[in-house]
């Protein structure tokens, strides 16, 4: 881990770039209306950490009543609870025996879940747990329309229940049904019809495992796109939402979210060779541009127009402001989570001047 571009108490214009940085008071309100979104309603809250990547986040979010977080990695998972997060669950299929000893050691100190959607890996699941003397809950995945992990709703996902179920080690907790393709539909009447598609398939395989003895007490899913429709389905009960306390450039143009840009990536003006052009200091190792390029935030009169490995080519339209040398840009990253994953801290900023610094423990956390 390298030392972090700034220390608590420097003022906001000093802080070395490219740095992540975020706008604590948007963060806060963020974080608040999720909370109060589910507030009284029949969901409970569990953040994906895979955007943070940050044992401090979780615990806000956990202080707001979230009951825990998601992981995508058994990595991400050692560092939420290595961090003081007593409850994860593990959104993914883990195979392969290193990882599954893991997973199964954590649950020794942590309630830790974990999703199958193969009975050879419900096999190895209860072998690993049986190794650690743990029995762990475990999710039965179903395809809900992201055509990624997943056994087809229905009679295919009773029949992978049962083995769960009679797995010695094992917990069969519910369902995991998270419909990734529809959180960026832009447009919203196009991504409640998906995910009403969705919570019908849900709905059915909830009937065919009460029918077979198989009560489903956790049903999870849904991003910041869409977790407004799972919470008022009356199937789910836990809502998965991981870029909300950021957002991003692209989750912006999702038309009817009610949350506003925190993160930043802070870059400095390193060259200004002609009129239209300015060159600033962060590229591709510093921003993700998957899912497009950054947006320069209050500064309609440029344009991030490509990113190299360590230079961001920005337009000046004619007619905008002046941009000059060493002048500082707030760039909106197009994709929150990949972006966060090229930073070890995140430079948390209030009234013009650093207030935290919070280290990015799972960065990286591939494994
Ligand atoms: C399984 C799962 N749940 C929840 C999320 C969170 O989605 P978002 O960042 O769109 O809120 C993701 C994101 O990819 C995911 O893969």
């Amino acid at each position: 881990m390298i030392r972090p571009p700034a220390d608590v108490g420097t003022p906001a214009d000093q802080i070395d770039t490219p740095a992540l940085v975020v706008d604590l008071d948007v963060y806060e309100k963020n974080l608040d209306r999720m909370a109060g979104h589910v507030r009284g309603r029949p969901v409970r809250l569990r953040p994906h950490a895979k955007t943070h990547k940050c044992p401090v986040v979780a615990l806000h979010q956990i202080a707001r009543g979230a009951v825990g977080v998601c992981c995508q990695k058994v990595s991400e998972a050692e560092a939420m609870v290595y961090g003081g997060v007593r409850n994860v669950l593990v959104t993914n299929e883990i195979v392969g025996a290193p990882k599954l000893a893991r997973l199964a050691a954590l649950a020794r100190q942590a309630e830790v879940g974990v999703c199958v959607d193969d009975a050879a890996n419900v096999r190895q699941l209860d072998a690993a747990a049986a190794a650690f003397g743990v029995r762990l809950p475990v999710l039965v995945e179903i395809n809900v329309g992201a055509n990624r992990c997943g056994v087809e709703p229905g009679e295919s996902a009773v029949a992978l229940a049962r083995e769960v179920a009679a797995a010695g080690h094992l917990r069969f907790a519910g369902l995991q049904a998270y419909q990734g393709r529809a959180q960026h539909i832009y447009d919203l009447a196009k991504r409640r019809e998906a995910i009403e598609a969705a919570i019908d398939r849900v709905r059915e395989t909830v009937t065919a495992l009460g029918r077979a003895g198989l009560p489903c007490e956790t049903v999870t899913g849904a991003g910041t796109g869409t977790y407004q429709f799972e919470a008022a389905s009356g199937v789910y009960t836990e809502l998965q939402a991981g870029s909300y306390p950021f957002m991003d450039a692209d989750y912006r143009r999702v038309e009817g979210l009610e949350f506003e840009n925190s993160l930043f990536v802070v870059a400095t003006v390193m060259s200004r060779p002609t009129v239209d052009r300015a060159v600033v200091d962060a590229g591709l190792k510093a921003l993700s541009v998957d899912a497009g390029m950054p947006t320069v935030h209050g500064r309609p009169d440029l344009e991030f127009q490509r990113a190299a490995d360590e230079h961001g080519v920005v337009l000046v339209r004619p007619g905008g402001a002046a941009v000059r040398l060493g002048d500082r840009l707030f760039l909106v990253p197009g994709h929150c989570d990949p972006t966060v994953n090229l930073y070890d801290w995140y430079v948390g900023i209030r009234g013009g001047r650093v207030e935290a610094l919070w280290p990015i423990t799972a960065r990286g956390a591939l494994l």
